[in-house]
């Protein structure tokens, strides 16, 4: 069956990550039907392992400033400088965190339903015409962030941080074909 024929297909395989965003936000109502998208995602023993956090100014401010003072430490002022400014130039920023538990395959499995209901998310989005980028860096696993959304790190790891908006620019992806990742067995 061909991409026209299964729309959802195509969306699939156009969503992109996105880094640079045009200026205006996106609604909040497009937000919030990503989270109500991202809540059917399967999830076993329907745990629905997930949360979501939408940023606001004031924590957007202090997210900046811890990553601001992660990329002098690493990279120097100039860097330091370039990474708040093009942090600030965000127009959303959301966190998904999954709660943990003490059974390892569990705590596997819930990963993985975050995951799924991550991609719901970014497809929610996508259709809306607003792109995302998926974020695990320094930031995401920094103390400071975790106080940030209070959440305490026994309690829930962070799953990933994304910005949101207007693409400015789609990047070009290419993946392997099926035959290279598919075995069919007899
Ligand atoms: C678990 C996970 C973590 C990711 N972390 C980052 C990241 O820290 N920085 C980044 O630029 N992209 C990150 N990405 C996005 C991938 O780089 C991106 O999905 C990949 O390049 C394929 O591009 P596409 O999403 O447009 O198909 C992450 C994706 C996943 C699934």
């Amino acid at each position: 069956m061909s991409d026209s024929q299964q729309p959802g297909l195509r969306l699939v395989r156009e969503r992109r990550t996105v880094a640079l965003f045009k200026p205006e936000p996106p609604p909040r109502e497009l937000l919030l039907a990503a989270v109500d998208a991202a809540r059917w995602a399967p999830n076993h023993h329907l745990t629905e392992p997930w949360r979501f956090f939408l940023l606001g100014a004031a924590s957007v401010d202090a997210m900046v400033e811890i990553a601001g003072e992660l990329t002098l430490a690493k990279r120097g002022a100039g860097a330091a400088k370039k990474r708040r400014q093009l942090m600030e130039a965000v127009p959303h920023w959301m966190a998904v965190t999954c709660r943990r538990t003490e059974d390892a395959f569990r705590e596997r499995e819930d990963y993985a339903a975050c995951c799924c209901a991550i991609q719901n998310f970014m497809l929610c989005l996508w259709e809306g015409g607003v792109a995302c980028k998926w974020s695990t860096g320094a930031v995401t696993r920094d103390e400071r962030f975790y106080e940030l959304l209070g959440v305490g790190r026994e309690d829930e790891m962070v799953v990933g941080l994304f910005s949101i908006g207007y693409p400015r620019i789609i990047p070009e992806q290419k993946r392997r074909p099926v035959g290279e990742i598919l075995t069919e067995l007899a």
